[in-house]
């Protein structure tokens, strides 16, 4: 069996591509930079050979490279999407549009595929909250109420690389989520339970998060979080048994996750 992981560097798929080594099977970790999935250059070469694909949501359409890969005789695709492809509110922002796109490009390639659809995934507090904690500083939260379901990035990927080598549970989608629907500034909490500190959180105005957004975060892209956000402030978020179901355990913890990367919070 051979695998074709896309966007090798990123959270999930490098760690698919370490599940799968550690397995033993025949791995091509591609990263943007070897395989744009946008760009037509060496597509034929990517998946001559290859058996099944990991797959991320991409701005430009990657239907050139589903059809390279249905030639090729690809026979199944992991596709990472978001809940916010289905979830009302989300669903007609930016990014509900973008991975909307992307399942449309997909199912229209005729390719056998499962859809993932994680939670929060829990690398989110260290990408928005670790430079505010490692500075001992409060974290800002403009919905602290807001309800999310955290998944540790591992459960997702051991589904991904579940669906990738077997059929048993291919489907035409997946919805993943850690065990339990929190508050975010109970997440904060979870942190700092771990730190065996009390980090501060200070509540924001929308107005105040929109001006303070981080250059890598487009503008549109993060009101259209802050309006999910808003419409989760005391609504719990669905809890899914699909990690047990496939991995056989129970889905990991966001606590679980801090304690692993507790050095990222580190000052
Ligand atoms: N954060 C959440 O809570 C959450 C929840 C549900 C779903 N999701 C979805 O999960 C995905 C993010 O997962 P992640 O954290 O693993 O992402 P990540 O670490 O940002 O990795 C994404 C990877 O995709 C690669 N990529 C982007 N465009 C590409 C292209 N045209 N061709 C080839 N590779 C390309 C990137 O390459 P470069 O490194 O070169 O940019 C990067 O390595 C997003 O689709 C997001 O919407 C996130």
């Amino acid at each position: 069996m051979t695998v074709l992981v896309t966007g090798a560097r990123g959270n999930i798929a490098s760690r698919i591509v370490a599940r799968l080594h550690a397995a033993g099977q025949q791995v091509r970790a591609a990263a943007r930079d070897d395989l744009d999935l946008t760009d037509a250059d060496g597509f034929d070469d990517a998946v001559k050979g290859v058996d099944t694909v990991f797959l991320y949501a991409t701005r430009g359409s990657a239907a050139a490279f589903l059809s390279a890969a249905r030639e090729a005789g690809v026979r199944h695709v992991v596709f990472l999407s978001s809940p916010a492809s289905y979830e009302a509110v989300e669903f007609r922002g930016p990014i509900g549009r973008i991975h909307r796109a992307a399942e449309r490009t997909l199912d229209e390639s005729g390719l056998d595929h499962t859809i993932l659809y994680p939670g929060w995934l829990a690398t989110n507090a260290r990408r928005d909250w670790g430079a505010a904690i490692r500075a001992g500083e409060a974290v800002e939260l403009p919905y602290p109420a807001a309800q999310c379901v955290p998944i540790h990035p591992d459960d997702v990927a051991e589904v991904a690389v579940d669906l990738l080598l077997n059929d048993t549970h291919r489907g035409r989608m997946q919805i993943l989520t850690g065990p339990e629907s929190i508050r975010l500034d109970d997440a904060v909490a979870t942190v700092g339970a771990v730190m065996g500190r009390t980090i501060p959180v200070r509540e924001i105005t929308r107005e105040d998060a929109l001006a303070r957004r981080e250059p890598w975060l487009a503008a549109e892209i993060l009101d259209s979080l802050l309006d999910s956000a808003a419409a989760a402030v005391g609504r719990p978020a669905p809890i899914t048994n699909t990690v047990e179901r496939i991995t056989g355990h129970p889905a990991r913890s966001l606590r679980e996750w801090v304690v692993e990367n507790r050095a990222d919070f580190e000052g």
